[in-house]
């Protein structure tokens, strides 16, 4: 079988927040397959947002992520920020749900 371009295994992230722990994603799987479009779809606040951050590796500091997420066989979730950061652009990207805050003007 070809490697799966992205494979994310039992991802959970706690986020904290002034009224406490926050559960955005609680042991999440998906497979993406070279060629392959996902959708993702759900009910506001159900963690689409938290979880590709939490993908890349652009979440704050105080986040608990947990599980594996590999991109083209790499482990992205053990290896220090500065090495997902020659990935970020290169190789995955985002386009940002608030782009209204982010455009230049
Ligand atoms: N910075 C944060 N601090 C604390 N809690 C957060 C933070 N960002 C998101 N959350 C919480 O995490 C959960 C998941 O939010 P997320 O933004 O991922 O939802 P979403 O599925 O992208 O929603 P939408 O469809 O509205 O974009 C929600 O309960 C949200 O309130
Ligand atoms: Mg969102």
């Amino acid at each position: 079988m070809t490697l799966p371009v992205l494979e994310v295994t039992d991802l959970s992230v706690d986020l904290r927040s002034t009224a406490g722990p926050v559960h955005a994603v609680r042991g999440l799987d998906l497979t993406v397959a070279r060629g392959e479009v996902l959708g993702v779809v759900g009910e506001s606040g159900s963690g689409k947002t938290v979880t590709m951050l939490a993908l890349l590796g652009l979440l704050a500091d105080g986040a608990d992520v947990r599980g594996s997420v590999r991109l083209n066989g790499q482990e992205l979730l053990g290896p220090p920020r500065s090495q997902l950061r020659l990935l970020r652009g290169a190789k995955v990207g985002m386009i940002f749900q608030d782009r209204r805050r982010l455009s230049i003007r």
